[in-house]
C-alpha cells in the first residue's frame, strides 16, 4: 500500500477533532499566515467543498452571522450554509452573488480533479479548475477581497500566478506543512482585490 493511504498525523488530528477531511489544515495555515477570512459577517465561497472541513472550518471562524456558498458536483451532507451540488464549470457568477446575498470578502477553491497518474494531464485538469475559480472570483469578489486557489506544480503556474498579480495587490505561493511530502500542490493566495474592470461602452 502507498504511503497516501496510510493515516499521518494530519488525519488522525482530523479525525480527533472531528473534521471531515485532513485539508482542513491546509486552509488553517493558510488562515495563519494571510489571514483571508472574515473573522465575523462576511461572505465567502468554497468550491469543491466536499466532504466540508474547509467550510466548516470558515463558519467556526465567521460564526453564525456569516454566508457561505459551497459548491460541489459531490453532495455534502448537512452542509453548514449554502450548497450548490453541480459542476463549478456550470455555475455562474450570478448565481453565486445571489447565493451570497451580495459581493464576496473571500473566495477559496481546493478543487481537484479525478488524478490519471500522468502529472501533465492531471497538472492541466487542474488548472482548468484553478482558472475557473479565478474567473468567478474576478465576478464575485468585493473590492480589497481575497482568493485561494489550489494548483499542481507545472508550467502552467507561472502564468496563473501573473494572471493573479495583475488583479490582487499582494500574491503568495503557499506549500503548507498538511500538504504530504509527495505531493505537487500549492496554492495561490491572492490578498487585496484590485476591483471590476472598468467596462468599456459599446462601439460609437
Ligand atoms: C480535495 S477535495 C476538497 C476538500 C475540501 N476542501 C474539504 O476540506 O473538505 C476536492 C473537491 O473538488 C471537487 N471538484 C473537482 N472538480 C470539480 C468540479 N468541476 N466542480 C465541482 N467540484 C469539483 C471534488 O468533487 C472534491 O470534492
Amino acid at each position: 500500500m502507498s504511503s497516501k493511504r496510510l493515516p499521518d498525523h494530519w488525519s488522525r488530528k482530523a479525525k480527533a477533532e472531528g473534521y471531515a477531511a485532513r485539508s482542513v489544515y491546509k486552509l488553517e495555515e493558510i488562515e495563519r499566515r494571510n489571514r483571508v477570512l472574515p473573522q465575523g459577517p462576511g461572505r465567502v465561497v468554497d468550491l469543491g467543498c466536499c466532504p466540508g472541513s474547509w467550510s466548516r472550518y470558515v463558519r467556526e471562524k465567521g460564526g453564525r452571522g456569516l454566508t457561505l456558498v459551497g459548491v460541489d458536483w459531490q453532495a455534502v451532507p448537512d452542509y453548514p450554509g449554502v450548497f450548490v451540488e453541480r459542476s463549478v464549470l456550470e455555475v455562474t457568477p450570478a448565481e453565486l452573488l445571489a447565493a451570497l446575498g451580495g459581493p464576496a470578502d473571500c473566495v477559496l477553491s481546493d478543487m481537484a480533479p479525478f488524478t490519471t497518474g500522468s502529472r501533465f494531464t492531471d497538472h492541466v485538469a487542474q488548472m482548468e479548475l484553478a482558472r475557473c475559480a479565478f474567473d468567478l472570483a474576478l465576478l464575485t469578489l468585493r473590492k480589497g477581497g481575497h482568493f485561494v486557489a489550489k494548483v499542481f506544480e507545472g508550467e502552467e503556474v507561472n502564468p496563473f500566478v501573473a494572471a493573479v498579480k495583475q488583479r490582487f495587490t499582494e500574491v503568495k505561493r503557499v506549500k503548507p506543512e498538511a500538504t504530504r511530502n509527495e505531493s505537487v500542490e500549492l496554492f495561490v493566495v491572492g490578498k487585496g482585490f484590485r476591483g471590476p474592470l472598468p467596462t468599456t461602452g459599446p462601439a460609437a
